[in-house]
């Protein structure tokens, strides 16, 4: 496994981090969680990812469990807030009477004192920026988390933000947006700023959500036990399951080949070509994937393979920088 630091900080993330959405307390029971989270160590992955909001709070609780009694120093454990976790109006978005709340429950759920990232899960229009910000210094004054990241923040809303973790004494290390073969919006605005202000992109669904691995086939139903066939999964892979997208995506199968890689590391090696890109956060429902996937480590694409996927995907990538979008109102 190899490590890059998270923007232009300090710390150092293995390039390829574990997240549990959809999977964790919810898609996959107890053990299979564990055994991918014992996969995700065995290959040397040290960075895990999660949010308050996953499986209601559970998902939380089950990655707590299964990093139980490794040494702490030897993990980055990054979370986030800002979607619902309760039925009020205050359990959500970035109040500081939320982000307050929120913390004190991730840090119980996960078993620790601190998280290495608390990320911003979200934009919040309903909270002034300044209040986010400083409840965001309080924590990490306090020493519940060391760093800062954002989530799908515009590149405006980035640089803001920036600026008052300057003037309040926090670092603001990273954004974790969609990023992938098939989704390329941050590349025009969010990425040159983020190179500019020195954070790094902590880059979520690398594999289209398992679209880009071509298992599922055109016109054909989703293989059984895949998230297109999962009650909380379905929702969030259907509008990748065009048949357009995955026609067209059965074009790249003889260039990994060629490349020696199977599909799903041809995607995850592909965002981390991007230099601004600290990790890829990988999901998996069983160990094996992890196995597949962890093995994009190190690898590097060539300008004719890169060129080649270009040409395949161009009519369907999207890249319209407006896609980098947070809920107009409070969810
Ligand atoms: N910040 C945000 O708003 C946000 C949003 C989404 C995700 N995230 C983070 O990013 C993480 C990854 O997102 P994601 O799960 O969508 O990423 P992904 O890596 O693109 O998709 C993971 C899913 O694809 C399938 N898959 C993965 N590897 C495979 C392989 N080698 N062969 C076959 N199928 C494979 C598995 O689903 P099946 O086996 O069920 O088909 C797996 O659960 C999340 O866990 C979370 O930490 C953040």
């Amino acid at each position: 496994m190899e490590f890059r630091h998270l923007g232009r900080s300090g710390l150092m993330i293995s390039e390829i981090a574990y997240g549990n959405w959809i999977t964790h307390g919810s898609q996959v029971e107890e053990e299979a969680a564990a055994a991918c989270v014992r996969a995700a160590l065995d290959v040397g992955i040290t960075t895990f990812d999660t949010a308050d909001v996953y499986a209601g709070t559970r998902a939380e609780e089950v990655l707590g469990r299964a990093l139980h009694g490794q040494r702490r120093e030897g993990l980055e454990i990054l979370t986030k807030v800002y979607w619902p976790t309760g039925p009020g109006p205050n359990d959500r978005g970035l109040s500081r009477k939320h982000i307050m709340e929120s913390i004190a429950g991730s840090l119980r759920r996960l078993q620790t004192d601190y998280v290495d990232v608390y990320q911003a899960h979200r934009y919040d229009y309903s909270t002034p920026l300044e209040e986010t910000m400083q409840a965001f210094a309080d924590i990490v004054h306090s020493g519940k988390a060391l760093y800062i990241g954002v989530s799908e923040w515009k590149a405006a809303e980035i640089r803001a933000g920036v600026e008052l973790a300057k003037e309040l004494k926090f670092q603001l290390v990273s954004n974790q947006p969609q990023y992938s073969m098939l989704w390329r919006v941050i590349e025009a605005e969010v990425v040159p700023t983020c190179e500019e202000l020195g954070l790094g992109q902590v880059v979520f669904s690398p594999i289209a959500q398992g679209v880009l691995t071509g298992k599922y086939l055109p016109g054909q139903p989703p293989p059984a036990g895949s998230r297109a066939t999962d009650e909380s999964g379905a929702g969030f892979i259907q509008r990748l399951l065009a048949d357009d997208v995955l026609t067209t995506v059965q074009r790249l199968k003889p260039l990994a080949e060629q490349a020696g890689l199977s599909m799903a590391q041809l995607a995850v090696a592909w965002v981390l070509h991007n230099p601004n890109v600290s990790a890829a956060i990988v999901g998996a429902s069983r160990p094996e994937q992890v196995y597949d996937n962890a093995k994009a480590s190190g690898v590097k694409l060539d300008a004719d393979l890169l060129k080649a996927i270009d040409e395949i995907l161009d009519p369907i990538a999207e890249r319209d920088p407006a896609h980098t979008a947070s809920p107009a109102r409070r969810p």
